[in-house]
């Protein structure tokens, strides 16, 4: 899924998008025409995935833009943009990218540099994603060769074609894989509360990839069992230092990965890693609603979309939407570049 990725499109002088509100059940695309449009589908998860969410932003930019590109037109998109959500690292590097291209230009020149900066975004993260695919697939392919059967693996969340433009990033080593013919197959966590796992479920059965949903909390047992031959993710900032935040609950995968000798990557590429933040304890996370820990989202037993309550809402509940991996966990981290070491990333700095 790369040239005709359908995350983010561009149509006119409008965006279209696929509301991942509404998957895995029904494939709804939905038409973006304002700024607040564009806040508004990254703060709800229309779109959500950390490239998807800078690529988004910077559309969001191009849309802003249409009706007045003055200074403070500028100034005010990417403010409202910047504050919808706090951890994807993406969201800033691609404001950054906007701010860079259109500040110097008169405001005439904007609209028009707006799109085409928004565009090469999107075709940028698509080819860093089928690069992460191809360093990721090398992994694979010598493992396969030293296990002599087809491969198992783990992923949490999503971070598939879904939360990208193009390809994905934990998924892209795996869809080449595949595709290379090395036989595999994925245990894919639920990733509870908003069932992200879902959508990894849902992808890999469209590219016919051989898949298991588990339940989160099996993802110890199964690393114990010796069931599990590599655990990858994606993530949402990686620190200076190699520590990364991903969805919550990859932490805990990378604990019992660690504890039971299974290597544990990270596929991001570059726009993921944040060099002005030193270590995890600097990454802001999400509190997101308790509500999403209270009620689960579904098909009721006629197919219609139902919504069930699992907690009163007078329980208590929280929920951080990501956790941190400390670089010490990480067998590596792959991104465009190549794999590196979670304490070697300062060599790919100013690239
Ligand atoms: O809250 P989400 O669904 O936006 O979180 C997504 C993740 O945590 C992904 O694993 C991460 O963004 C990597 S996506 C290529």
């Amino acid at each position: 899924m790369s040239d005709a990725c359908p995350t983010i499109t561009r149509n006119g002088d409008e965006v279209v998008i696929l509301d991942q509100t509404c998957l895995p059940w029904t494939e709804r695309f939905v038409r973006l025409d304002t700024l607040t449009d564009a806040a508004v589908a990254i703060r709800d998860m229309q779109v959500r995935g950390a490239p998807l969410i800078g690529a988004t932003a910077a559309f969001g930019v191009a849309l802003a833009l249409k009706t007045e590109a003055s200074d403070a037109a500028l100034a005010h998109a990417d403010t409202v943009l910047r504050a919808t959500r706090p951890t994807a690292v993406n969201l800033h590097w691609a404001l950054d990218r906007m701010q860079d291209a259109l500040a110097p230009l008169p405001a005439l020149e904007r609209p028009a540099a707006a799109w085409a900066a928004a565009e090469a975004i999107r075709a940028g993260d698509a080819a860093a994603n089928a690069a992460i695919g191809e360093h990721g697939k090398a992994i694979l392919e010598s493992l396969a060769q030293a296990k002599g059967r087809p491969l198992q693996l783990m992923t949490h969340c999503n971070a598939g074609w879904l939360a990208t433009c193009g390809h994905g990033t934990a998924l892209a080593p795996i869809y080449a894989a595949h595709a290379a013919g090395i036989p595999l197959h994925v245990y894919v966590s639920e990733t509870r509360p908003r069932n992200q796992g879902l959508l990894t479920a849902w992808e890999l059965a469209r590219a016919g990839v051989p898949h298991t949903l588990i339940a989160d909390n099996a993802a110890g047992w199964l690393l114990a069992e010796g069931r599990v031959d590599l655990v990858i993710t994606g993530a949402d900032r990686i620190a200076a230092n190699g520590d990364s935040a991903n969805k919550v609950g990859t932490y805990l995968k990378a604990l019992a990965a660690r504890a039971h000798g299974v290597p544990f990557y990270i596929a991001a590429p570059r726009s993921t890693i944040d060099f002005a933040c030193p270590n995890g304890r600097a990454i802001p996370i999400e509190e997101r609603s308790a509500d999403e820990v209270r009620l689960i989202h579904g098909l009721d037993e006629q197919g219609g979309a139902a919504c069930l309550r699992i907690a009163s809402d007078t329980t208590a509940a929280c929920n951080p939407a990501f956790d941190v991996t400390p670089a010490g966990l990480l067998a590596g981290i792959i991104c465009e570049f190549g794999v590196f070491a979670a304490d070697a990333l300062a060599a790919i700095e100013h690239r």
